[in-house]
């Protein structure tokens, strides 16, 4: 799971991307597409076309990748906003304001307007380091997710693309203001690719955590902005219809207000049906019912192993300002903040605990000691601190911490590290005290 214990910083850039866009109407300046400092050399790896490899292609492509949803016109007059079916990979204008442009790209294999002439790692590098074929990085491409993909999924995708009949559809290249141009240049990608093992599929757990991973499920279902009540707890203002009426993302958590009673049939027929055609297209579920019986069940059972968070969101309803995720949604003046209760601790011990700690991702979190309590730094858009409250023995946690710490100790007994519950448990490790 890549994803940072508190924000990630580059889904944040990512968003903002978006955020700002709606806010810079009627400046007309726009940039030269630039080449990003991080562009990675590019290998000659071909894969080999199998039917096994097309059918997996398609099935992901068209299901838990969801690649149509932003590569292909929607017929907007449908339930769920469906691909147009003789322009699947076609591409379309994604987001656009009067002077910012970004394009979904045509993928198809058209020589002229698509993807014909470019090579397979053209495709990795896009999926897995978000860089376009020319070099660019990519502005709204999840690439941080596909990057999960197995090395047979990946190259699943890409031969199952290179399949599909071509679609004569030619679009410009994106227009954006010279500071964003820059930015994405210098936004740092990784410049080699570590390969990634099959998934685990030995139980339904595991395969349902690596579907919900490259699902991109957490992404849209985690408030990550100005009160974050936990992972997957929903909250995040995906769309605003109109003046006074939002989408927000549901509550898929273990709990009562989320996924949690839910059975196989429900969740089944949620997905398959947009609850009965009910569900707002920005959840793309219009792809996720092609997702088979066996792999809907893994998901659920991977989201109900997520920590309970307390959440009730209704969308279609006037919105009201919710304490638990600190916006405006459908039911929010109902939602209360759920007290954390501390246990006795001996306070003089606290002084382990502070200094900076960093994960097999490169995030790093600063735990401070101030006035005899412990505080976790948020970084992002929202920069906060956290007070950390004892709930167990070296366990801690936060009003607006996505999921509570454990500490872990060494053969010393000296604190070496913690570890935080996100889709799995990830580990950070200290790399120095604080003084
Ligand atoms: C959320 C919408 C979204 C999804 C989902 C998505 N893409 Fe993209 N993709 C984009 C956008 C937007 C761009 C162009 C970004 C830019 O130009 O800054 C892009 C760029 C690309 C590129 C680079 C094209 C080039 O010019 O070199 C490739 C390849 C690509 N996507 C393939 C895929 C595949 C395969 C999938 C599914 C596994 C996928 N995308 C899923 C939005 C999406
Ligand atoms: C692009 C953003 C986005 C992604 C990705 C996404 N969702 Fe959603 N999801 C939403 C939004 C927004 C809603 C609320 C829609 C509404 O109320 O009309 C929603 C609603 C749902 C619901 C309905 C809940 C209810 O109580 O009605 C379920 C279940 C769900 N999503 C599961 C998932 C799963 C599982 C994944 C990953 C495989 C996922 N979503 C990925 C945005 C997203």
């Amino acid at each position: 799971m890549r994803k940072p214990f508190l924000v990630t910083a580059l889904f944040v850039a990512v968003v903002l991307f978006f955020v700002t866009c709606k806010q810079t109407k009627k400046k007309e300046i726009v940039s030269p597409v630039l080449v990003s400092k991080y562009a990675r050399p590019l290998t000659n790896i071909k894969y080999e076309s199998t039917t096994g490899r097309v059918n997996r292609g398609k099935y992901l492509v068209n299901g838990v990748l969801r690649c149509f949803h932003c590569h292909a016109p929607a017929d907007t007059n449908q339930p769920g906003h469906p691909p147009i079916e003789n322009m699947l990979g076609g591409g379309r204008l994604f987001y656009g304001n009067d002077s910012i442009k970004v394009y979904a790209p045509n993928i198809t294999p058209d020589k002229e307007t698509g993807a014909g002439n470019w090579t397979d790692d053209m495709f990795v590098r896009a999926l897995r380091d978000g860089i376009g074929h020319d070099g660019r990085a990519l502005g709204a491409m999840p690439w941080w997710i596909f990057k999960e993909l197995s090395e047979e999924d990946m190259a699943s995708v890409v031969v199952y693309l290179r399949s599909i009949p071509p679609v004569k559809n030619k679009l410009p290249v994106r227009l954006l203001m010279p500071e964003w141009e820059t930015g994405l240049q210098n936004e740092e990608r990784s410049m080699k690719d570590e390969p990634v093992p099959e998934p685990d599929t030995s139980t339904l757990v595991a395969k349902g955590r690596y579907l919900v991973t490259i699902g991109e499920c957490e992404g849209c279902h985690t408030a990550w902005y100005v009160r974050n009540p936990g992972y997957f707890g929903g909250g995040n203002i995906i769309a605003h219809d109109g003046t006074d009426s939002v989408i927000a993302s549901a509550n898929i958590t273990s709990d009562t207000t989320g996924v949690g009673t839910w059975d196989d049939k429900t969740f089944i027929r949620i997905i398959r049906t947009g609850k009965g055609n009910s569900l707002h297209y920005s959840m793309p579920w219009i792809a996720f019912r092609n997702i088979n019986d066996t792999d809907l069940k893994a998901m659920l059972a991977a989201l109900k192993t997520i920590p309970p968070v307390k959440h009730r969101i209704v969308n279609g309803i006037k919105p009201s300002l919710c304490e638990v995720c600190g916006q405006k949604h459908g039911y929010g003046d109902n939602n209360k903040i759920t007290p954390i209760l501390p246990v006795a601790v001996n306070t003089a011990s606290y002084q382990q605990f502070a200094g900076t700690y960093t994960n097999k991702y490169k995030d790093t979190t600063l735990i401070a000691l101030k006035e005899k309590k412990l505080w976790v730094q948020i970084k992002g858009e929202h920069p906060k601190e956290i007070e950390l409250i004892p709930v167990g023995k070296n366990i801690f946690n936060g009003s607006g911490l996505p999921s509570a710490i454990t500490f872990i100790t060494g053969t010393a007994g000296n604190i070496t590290g913690f570890v935080n519950h996100d889709l799995v448990a990830v580990t950070s490790l200290k790399i120095n005290t604080e003084k």
